[in-house]
Formats: structure tokens, sequence, C-alpha cells
């Protein structure tokens, strides 16, 4: 969603006049979009702030600070950094140009000015912003801004506020643009996909309606809750063939009253039903989740239940968080974050390893198979080797002096060998 915005900023910013560079050492004006959702992403943010410190002293340079964290450490931003000059939330980047070019006129005066938009909006969704998109693959696009569900651990809620859908004419609108421009892949994004309505219009039929945009090759979406999972998605997701056979479903616990601190508002039963659901309808699509580890007041027992969840369900691949108290949500005001750092550490690694043996043996079982691979670019290790990712989004790397391929090229692929990460292929003729 961070990338997303990004896009947005970057289309507001050139209608406003401006010109981008990547080049830091050339900019007069330097942003930074920002996550709030764990510590790490703030520690990060300050770093950056630190090696902007020493550029900003031998020129005149602004510095904004978009996104979550502009909206969530505002008085802190304001009135303990001298070195941010725009702070802008998630709904305020068409107030972007102003701001900026404010704080440019008031630094040619040699005055110092604040500049900060952080209201957050019941209407804004940016839907006639058309996003500034660089990635050529994969073009994101968000249905729906916000969140309502109040997870009592999450920040969401309080930095991106309250949640509203885009109309589904604008986001058709813009699947036809993104395909004309030569993007074989979209993905949906909202921070709670089944929550989208728009008359009578849900989210299950937006899938559909994007999906059979003529020339997309593969439609994703991220993220569906799991306590209202409709079956006409998971049939949409087994069945259309554009489709992607891939879901992403956030467990975050596998204890029962942790979820119901959480304010997950569904019980491992119930979750564990779901998966059965999808599996019963179509057993290849690859399943994902979010796990958090050490949430207040979790016992080892509490946890055990977790560590059992992910051996049952036997995901593809889980990200595992540390639980990191955000200010102004329900867990903040009203739990004690009593979870000593080094058994969280040891949770995480517990779930890490497991899910890495799980990982492990469900790519081996793609060995000496042959899989379309929708190709993304080069591989992160090597220039050599090509990368792309399978339909349930499995990364793929082969050697390019076999298999040349260009990104966006969608190719048969025979696979020889896997980590738990990846899986190595060559040419399947
Ligand atoms: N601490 C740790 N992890 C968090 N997440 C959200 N809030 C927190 C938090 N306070 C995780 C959840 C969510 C993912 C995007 O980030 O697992 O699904
Ligand atoms: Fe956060 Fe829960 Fe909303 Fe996801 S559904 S963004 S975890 S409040």
């Amino acid at each position: 969603m961070n990338e997303y915005d990004s896009e947005l900023v970057r289309s507001l910013l050139i209608s406003g006049g401006f010109v981008l560079t990547s080049d830091r050492v050339r900019a007069d004006v330097i942003l930074m979009n920002t996550c709030a959702i764990r510590e790490n992403a703030h520690t990060k943010v300050y770093t950056h702030l630190s090696d902007l410190r020493a550029l900003k002293r031998q020129r005149p340079l602004v510095v904004g600070v978009l996104g979550c964290m502009a909206q969530n450490l505002k008085e802190e931003l304001t009135n303990k950094e001298p070195l941010v000059d725009v702070l802008a939330g998630p709904d305020s980047y068409r107030q972007l140009p102003k701001l900026i070019a404010e704080a440019i006129e008031a630094q040619e005066q040699g005055l110092r000015l604040k500049g900060s938009a952080v209201d957050l909006s019941e209407y804004e969704t940016y839907d006639d912003v058309i996003p500034q998109r660089r990635d050529g693959v994969n073009a994101w696009i968000a249905v729906m801004r916000g969140c309502d569900n109040f997870c009592s651990f999450c920040v969401v809620p309080y930095t991106r506020g309250r949640e509203r859908s885009r109309e589904p004419e604008g986001i058709l609108a813009e699947a036809r643009l993104v395909v004309a421009q030569g993007f074989k892949q979209i993905t949906l994004l909202g921070q709670n996909v089944n929550s989208y309505r728009s008359g009578d219009w849900d989210f299950a039929r937006l899938l559909v309606a994007v999906a059979d945009v003529p020339g997309i090759e593969r439609v994703r979406f991220t993220s569906p809750h799991p306590k209202d999972f409709p079956p006409a998605l998971v049939d949409a997701v087994s069945s259309h063939p554009k489709v992607c056979k891939h879901i992403h479903l956030p467990a975050q616990s596998g204890n029962d009253r942790i979820l119901g601190l959480m304010n997950r508002t569904y019980s491992r039963e119930a979750y564990l039903e779901l998966v059965d659901r999808i599996r019963a309808v179509n057993q290849d699509i690859v399943l994902t989740t979010d796990i958090i580890a050490g949430f207040c007041s979790e016992t080892d027992a509490e946890f055990a239940d977790t560590y059992r969840l992910l051996a049952e369900v036997r995901y593809h691949a889980a990200f595992i968080f540390k639980y990191s108290e955000r200010k102004h949500t329900i867990a903040a005001r009203k739990f004690a974050d009593d979870v000593p750092e080094a058994v969280k550490s040891e949770r995480v690694t517990a779930l890490v390893d497991l899910q890495r043996e799980i990982s492990r043996e469900r790519n081996r079982a793609y060995i000496g198979s042959i899989l379309p691979v929708l190709v993304e670019g080069d591989a992160k290790r090597s220039s050599q080797q090509g990368m792309g990712k399978t339909d349930g989004n499995i990364t793929v790397v082969w050697a390019k002096a076999c298999v040349p391929g260009h990104p966006g090229e969608i190719l048969n692929l025979s696979i020889y060998d896997s980590s738990a990460s990846t899986l190595y292929a060559t040419a399947s003729y």
C-alpha cells in the first residue's frame, strides 16, 4: 500500500510542476513515505533522517515525512524534529505541492516553517489520480483505503482512518489503462478487501470483473480478513483462470483467548474450517499467513497453540512478527506489553524454524514439475540469474544463459531444485 501511495505522490508532484530525481545529492526536496506498523519501521526512518541532517547543513533542502508515521507521530515530529519541514498523512497528499512550495519559499526568506497536513478523511480515495508507476510488470491498484476492524494491536485504523471503497468504474478504468500500458499483473490492495462495498458490488464481483479485463495475465489481491471470507471469493480464486491460486490469510494467533484479546472476531476452529473450505474447493491454492508472537499476556501454552496451527495448516510461507506495541492502539491502552523481549524472540525463532522446514518440504514437492512463471527481472543475488513468480507467488530463479526471458513474459519452466524460499528452474524443452 505504501508503494502504491508513493506512486500517487509522484503523480501529484509531477502535476504540481515538480521534476523527480533519484539522486538525493541533487534533490531540493526529499520525501520519505513511512510505515508505522512496527517499531523497526520507525527506527529506519530516524536513521534516514539523521543521514539527511548532514546534507541539510550544506545547502537548502526541504525534508518531508509522509504516510502513517507522519500521521501517528505528528506531535513528536513537529516539536522535536527540526529537520522535518513538511508532514503529510495518507489522506493529505493532494496538499503536498502547496506545502512544499511554501516550505521552499520560507527557506528562501531565511524562515523556518513547518507545513503539516494530517487530517484524516472519510472520502479521499484519490480515485482521479493516476499513479506514476515504475515497475512495468505488476500494477498495484487500491480498491479501498482505511480500516474499521480495530484489531487491538494495529495502528492502521488510526493512521489510515475509516474504511472507504472506490467505485468499480474507476478501478476497472485503471485496470484497462495499466493493461494498455503493458502491465501483465494487477494486485488489488485493501487493508481488508472483504469489506469492499460499492452499491451491489462486493469484492468477489470486483475481482472477477478485473480478471475479465482483456489482456491481463494475472490478478492478485491482498489482504482478506478470515472473519468474512465469502464462498464466492473462494470460487473466484479457484476457477477464474486469471486469478492467481494464492490466498494470504493472516491468522495472527492460533489461540482463542489471544484471538479474542486481539479483537480478530474469529476462533481457531472457524479459521481452520475456512482453510478446509478453501482446500476442499481447490487443494492447489497456496496459503500464506501473518503471525504475531508474544502478544500481551500470551502464555507458553497459548503460544504452543499458534505453533500447532502452523504445523497443522502447513502454509507455503508465513510472515512472523514479534509483537510491537503501537501508540494509540487498544492494546497499548488496555493491556500490558508483558512478554519479555527474550521470550518474544524465542517464540519468533521457533515459528520461523518450523515454517522454514514446512516451506522446504512444500517447495520440494514442485521438483520435476513444469510451472508457468511470470518473469519479474534479475534475481537479487546475481544479474546472471532471472527471477519470477509462480501463480502461487513462489519465487523462481534460473540461469539467464539457459533461459533469457524478459520482464512481463510468462515462461513454462522446469523445476529441478528448491530451498525453503526459492524454486530453481531451467528451460522445459
Ligand atoms: N506488532 C507486530 N506485528 C504487527 N502487525 C500489525 N500490527 C503489528 C504490531 N503491533 C502485523 C500483522 C499484520 C501485518 C501486516 O503486520 O501480522 O497482518
Ligand atoms: Fe490492522 Fe486488523 Fe485492519 Fe488488518 S484488519 S489493517 S490488522 S486493524
